[in-house]
């Protein structure tokens, strides 16, 4: 095994201790470089570890995802995502009375301050769901920021808590404010995945009828999306709250940084291309469309930064996706076709073999979604919701540990001094 690594710049040689990992890649220590006066060059972060953590690990050529050593495959199969919840929060699946007092600390905590409900009134109807969850997480800081001290442990479980009850009656009245609706309240006979689908689409003041399949489906939405260790969002909030910023705003930058199609966005990105694509005529220009190198299409819920084998998260979904289209009996859907056709050519040509692309979560998530009557701008607040375990598990990690402020280096490239010149002499 490495256990250091020498490097040699202009004559003289630094030597580089190597961290060993409990799983996977051991890391370069690189940490002592800036004192010789050495910075690394790491656009997108593809060599570098941000950070220590303890709560996932991912083998990307494997297929494999554990939450704290759990496989997803059997978190998905057996668990719900309250349990996953706690089990990331403090690191072990809770026995039978700490799952319920857990859930009942969740349900107390999802009803919204009435005077708050009002921040959506500043909000057309024709506003992105996404652009108002950013928004009223952010904006949960005016009612929790006095009093809040970050570095106490109980303070920040206060607002994990906080975070994962209120998501999902913020996402519910994002949705009933883009068609104009009454919110509706949190029931706490619901479980969650049922209560958010309520908040959605059920009546004011009527039971909740959301089937039991669609929960179910939704729950594992949430468990398969629930962390994925330092991606782009999971970063941000680490970034973010690495200045010590108030935790709502820290999640607010990890909720906004998800919103792009190369993160959290795709699945709905995934439905805009099948709905452009529109009939399975089409399909092969668009398979050509994403080979060429001068077109800047790619085919949306396909590769991933980490999966060059397979989404262990895609084959749960997949599975779950087809007992939704069987429920909801729409598996001849002409969206859902020209779905099959594209996973079917993508698998085979080996433009996609030779770079190992393979159809991820928000591939299958998008049409699940879709299949259950979720409109699509709503998908990545799905997302949001679902990664609000992981966010605030590793804000937690973070701030319960030695952590320095995020602060990368640059390679300057812009010009070298040069003097001011007047207006008039340009
Ligand atoms: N369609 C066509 N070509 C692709 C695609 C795609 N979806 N993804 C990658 N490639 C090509 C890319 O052009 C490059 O080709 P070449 O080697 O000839 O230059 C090669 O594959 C390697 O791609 P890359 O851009 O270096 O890969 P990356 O690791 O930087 O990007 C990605 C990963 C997910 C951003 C990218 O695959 C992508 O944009 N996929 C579509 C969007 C998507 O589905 N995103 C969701 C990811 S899963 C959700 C999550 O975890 O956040």
């Amino acid at each position: 095994m490495i256990q250091k690594v020498e490097i040699t710049i202009d004559g003289k040689t630094v030597e580089l201790p190597v961290l060993e990992a409990t799983e996977g890649t051991n890391v370069v220590d690189v940490r002592g470089l800036i004192a010789e006066g050495i910075y690394t060059f790491d656009p997108g972060f593809l060599s570098t570890a941000s950070c220590e953590s303890r709560i996932t690990y991912i083998d990307g050529d494997k297929g494999i995802l554990m939450y704290r050593g759990y496989p997803i495959e059997e978190l998905a199969e057996n668990s719900s995502h309250m349990e996953v919840c706690y089990l990331l929060l403090c690191g072990e699946l809770p026995d039978q009375a700490q799952l319920s007092e857990f859930v009942q600390d969740i349900k107390s905590r999802m009803p919204v301050d009435d005077q708050f409900k009002h921040i959506f009134d500043a909000f057309s109807e024709s506003a992105h769901p996404m652009s108002m969850l950013c928004a009223a997480v952010g904006g949960l800081a005016s009612l929790y920021h006095d009093g809040l001290d970050i570095f106490n442990a109980q303070h920040r479980r206060e607002s994990a808590l906080q975070l994962i009850a209120k998501i999902p009656t913020l996402a519910a009245m994002t949705y009933r404010k883009t068609i104009g609706a009454k919110f509706i309240d949190p029931d706490p006979e619901l479980e969650y995945a049922e209560n958010f689908l309520n908040m959605c689409f059920g009546e004011p003041g009527v039971s909740s009828n959301v089937s039991a399949t669609l929960a179910s489906a939704m729950d594992k939405i949430f468990i398969l999306h629930a962390d994925h260790e330092q991606n782009a969002s999971t970063s941000t909030v680490r970034l973010a709250g690495s200045t010590e910023a108030d935790p709502y705003a820290a999640i607010a930058a990890g909720v906004a940084a998800l919103w792009g199609p190369s993160h959290g966005g795709a699945n709905e990105a995934v439905l805009k291309m099948l709905a452009e694509i529109g009939d399975e005529s089409r399909v092969q220009e668009f398979i050509d469309r994403a080979k060429d190198k001068d077109d800047p299409f790619k085919l949306m819920g396909f590769g991933h930064r980490v999966y060059k084998n397979f989404d262990p998260r895609a084959t749960v979904m997949q599975a779950s996706c087809h007992a939704v289209l069987e429920e909801q009996g729409i598996e001849d859907e002409p969206l859902l076709k020209i779905a099959k056709q594209l996973e079917t050519i993508a698998r085979e040509q080996d433009y996609f073999i030779d770079r190992k692309l393979y159809p991820n979560i928000d591939f299958y998530s998008g049409i699940t979604l879709k299949a259950m009557g979720i409109p699509t701008n709503m998908f990545t607040v799905i997302f949001a919701m679902g990664r609000m375990p992981g966010w605030v598990a590793h804000w937690d990690e973070m701030l319960g540990s030695p952590f320095k402020i995020g602060r990368p280096r640059q390679l300057y490239l812009g010009p070298s001094k040069r003097d001011y010149v007047d207006i008039n002499d340009r």
